[in-house]
């Protein structure tokens, strides 16, 4: 009786697992949607982290609006960033988002100056404004409007994820091959 009715508690535990991995593991560029109504006439699928970046360049102001959606599960963060200086973390002008203690979630700029960076608040070398984050069906969403880009439309981009946060500090990321070549060029000018 025991074995039995643990095994259907497994099998059902399993079966679940399954079915969030595969819902949550589903969105791609081509089928994400966005709460108010926010539309992007740009999507780029990018490698690792089930991670799109939406887009839309507005030429007059040099800035773009930006929507970066990644799969995490609820005690991890996120973040995206340009590096306008360079390639990779260091130099990195980043937007990091994670869940608070309290459900709700935080978003905020933050640079990164080394390898061991504070990942507190702080100021970037470019505007960002409108910023916002949200968790739903095991993804975390940042919305932002950057710029102006003042060194033009193409950018080194670099994306992160980590799975735990401590006193609402984001917590350093695994150095696996995915986190360590999170990293590409875009140029928001593209569809
Ligand atoms: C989104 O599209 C992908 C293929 O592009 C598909 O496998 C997946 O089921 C779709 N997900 C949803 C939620 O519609
Ligand atoms: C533009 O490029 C310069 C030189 O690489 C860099 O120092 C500066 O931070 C960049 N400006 C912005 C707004 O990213
Ligand atoms: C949740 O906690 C954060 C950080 O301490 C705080 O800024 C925010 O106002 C809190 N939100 C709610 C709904 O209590
Ligand atoms: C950005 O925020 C400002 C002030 O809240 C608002 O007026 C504006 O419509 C927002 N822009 C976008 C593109 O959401």
């Amino acid at each position: 009786m025991q074995p039995m009715a643990s095994f259907f508690k497994v099998n059902l535990l399993l079966k679940v697992l399954v079915s969030v991995f595969v819902a949550s593991s589903a969105e791609t560029c081509s089928n994400s949607t966005f709460s108010l109504n926010r539309v992007y006439n740009s999507c780029s699928d990018l490698p690792y982290f089930g991670a799109h970046l939406h887009w839309n360049y507005i030429p007059s102001l040099r800035k773009v609006s930006i929507a970066y959606r990644a799969r995490q599960i609820s005690t991890g963060w996120i973040a995206w960033a340009i590096n306008p200086t360079g390639t990779g973390m260091v130099g990195s002008q980043a937007l990091v988002a994670f869940r608070n203690d309290n459900g709700s979630m935080t978003v905020y700029p933050t640079s990164i100056t080394s390898y061991n960076p504070s990942m507190l608040p702080g100021e970037l070398s470019f505007q960002v404004s409108n910023i916002s984050a949200e968790y739903k069906h095991n993804e975390m969403t940042i919305y932002a409007i950057v710029g102006p880009l003042e060194n033009g439309t193409i950018v080194n981009h670099v994306w992160q994820a980590g799975n735990s946060v401590s006193s609402n500090i984001p917590q350093i990321h695994s150095m696996s091959s995915s986190h360590l070549q999170s990293m590409g060029k875009i140029d928001f000018q593209k569809a």
